[in-house]
């Protein structure tokens, strides 16, 4: 995986995302180390962030690299009028790895092709988000002892939700059952019920999901993109349109867990928090294992 860039998570192999995982679940073991020493990795936010952002400096910082970068685009020289051309010819030279969030689909693959270093897309507009993918593959084979033959309920915002994409093509290598719980407006698109077509998988959609529930091994849970919405009526009329509460996991399997990407808005109320099912905290914390791992391939060190 020595100097590749992370830009969809079908630029790895199976092979090569379980090699991922497996190194994640040695950094969880010793998450402190050198192995970064004298690296000095980019990190360009154009969009904001918490959980990746931090989740990125926080697995550098404990590996010894160093970090340069921006999380307020503002105050750079696009500002002026610089091209994200130039902007990562320049970066490249200053660095020896770049992860970029962008609000633009596909500005992470254009970034790559400019790119002296390798690139990891951090969330590109609504298209892929691989490393939240990998963290989330990471959660669910710990939690489920396995990725195999699951029953994968994702809810919310399957349009814009960039991490159910990259989520619903990863879990497409391991015979997945989906199943897609949105409002009209925003149901899962067609290009990726294609690609699940193309490969013989089954997915089920709804508008509710409670008599169902029972079913699932993952709740993936998404918030209502506000952000990508040009029409704030239209983002009204579904933000609240799922609230998962405590109440509704009385019948659901005993291995069943509760995933979130956060930051949640109202979907999950906070009196699930406290529910062993809930895993969304966890998940995230996952974060710092699993992109040590990336971090690591991509530069060779590991
Ligand atoms: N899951 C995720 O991408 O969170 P942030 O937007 O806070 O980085």
């Amino acid at each position: 995986m020595k100097n590749r860039s992370l830009v969809s998570i079908d630029d790895f192999t199976s092979d090569e995302v379980l090699k991922i995982l497996d190194l994640a679940a040695e950094f969880e073991k010793n998450p402190v180390s050198r192995l970064l020493e004298g690296k000095v990795i980019a990190t360009l936010f154009f969009e904001p962030s918490t959980r990746t952002r931090l989740s990125f400096e926080s697995a550098i910082n404990r590996l010894g690299g160093k970090i340069v970068g921006f999380s307020e685009a503002g105050a750079t020289s696009l500002a002026k009028g610089e091209s994200l051309h130039d902007t990562i010819k320049m970066v490249s030279s200053y660095s020896d790895l770049i992860v970029m969030r962008h609000p633009i689909e596909g500005s992470a693959r254009y970034a790559s092709e400019i790119a002296s270093v390798p690139v990891i897309n951090a969330g590109d507009g609504a298209n892929q988000h691989p490393t939240q993918t990998m963290l989330d593959l990471y959660s669910i084979r710990k939690t489920q002892g396995t990725l195999n033959n699951l029953n994968v309920f994702m809810v919310g915002d399957l349009k814009y939700g960039r991490t159910v994409h990259s989520l619903m093509m990863a879990m497409s290598r391991w015979n997945t059952t989906f199943n897609f719980i949105s409002p009209e407006e925003l149901k899962m698109p067609e290009e990726f019920k294609i690609y699940l077509e193309n490969l013989g998988l089954k997915y089920y959609e709804h508008l509710d999901f409670t008599d169902i529930i029972s079913r699932a091994d993952i709740i993936y849970m998404t918030r209502v993109q506000r952000e990508r919405f040009s029409d704030p009526i239209e983002y009204e009329k579904v933000k609240n349109v799922y609230v998962l509460k405590n109440s509704m996991l009385a019948n659901t399997k005993p291995n069943m867990r509760i995933l979130h990407p956060l930051p949640r808005v109202n979907e999950i109320h906070t009196d699930v928090d406290s529910n062993p099912k809930a895993y969304y905290f966890e998940q995230a914390l996952n974060g710092v294992y699993t992109r040590q791992a990336i971090l690591c391939s991509l530069l060779g060190i590991k």
